[in-house]
């Protein structure tokens, strides 16, 4: 796994985490699937997560904003349509409930812990009612003050707007921002509007082709605050 030691040059005051796939486990819904039905959960999870993501750019492309609590039941509903698993208003209801208490990363506070000396906060998709409920019952609302939501701009990541949203909230430079995805289409994204990026890539999938990559590549987020020694 390729690492750097970012130089010395770059100062970063604020630390800025995608939060689905990022802090928060979107596959930790398999569980509940499973016991809705069973063999099918692991293709449900992620033919979701897919589809939720497809949902936002195409939206977005078309102009056709509508918060990500919308997009995510929808796309379940799509999901399960496509899986031909027979889907009553109670089984939305459960997995919906679940999207509001999605496990952490094994390293997620612990990381976060060593990196107590930036200004943490969360940029994410999320509607503001999901992201207070996810972060509370994940219990990090100390740990993390700032939760921004594209919902005020009406788009989704990765339009420049919404990587602007936290230069105009923390009022820092965007060259003095890091910005932490597992999202490897995401840290591009906030790559090409001028963040110092970290991909965290737990899968090893390969990098996307989108004409700009990220600074840094870890596995997990225990590999960032090594990389922040000053
Ligand atoms: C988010 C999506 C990209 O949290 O995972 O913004």
């Amino acid at each position: 796994m390729h690492t750097q030691t970012l130089s010395p040059d770059t100062y970063l005051q604020a630390l800025v985490f995608d939060a689905y796939g990022t802090l928060f486990d979107v596959h930790s819904v398999i569980r509940r699937c499973e016991e809705l039905w069973p063999g099918r959960g692991q293709a449900l999870s992620q033919l979701w997560r897919a589809k939720q993501l497809e949902y936002t750019w195409l939206r977005s492309l078309m102009q056709r904003y509508e918060n990500f609590e919308r997009i995510t039941e929808d796309s379940l509903r799509h999901a399960c349509a496509a899986l031909k698993l027979a889907c009553e208003p109670r089984h939305i209801a459960a997995l919906m409930d679940e999207y509001l208490r999605l496990s952490t990363f094994p390293e997620t506070q612990d990381a976060l812990a060593a990196l107590g000396d930036f200004k943490l906060a969360i940029l994410s998709n999320g509607a503001p009612a999901m992201l207070q409920a996810v972060v509370g019952n994940a219990g990090l609302n100390t740990t993390i003050p700032t939760v921004l939501s594209v919902d005020s701009l009406a788009i989704y990541k990765p339009d420049p707007r919404v990587y602007q949203l936290v230069v105009d909230t923390l009022d820092v430079p965007p060259a003095n921002i890091g910005f932490v995805s597992s999202n490897c289409w995401d840290a591009c994204g906030a790559k090409s509007f001028g963040f110092t990026t970290f991909w965290v890539n737990r899968g090893g999938a390969p990098m996307d082709a989108l004409g700009v990559t990220p600074d840094h590549i870890v596995q997990n987020l225990a590999g960032i605050p090594p990389l922040l020694k000053r």
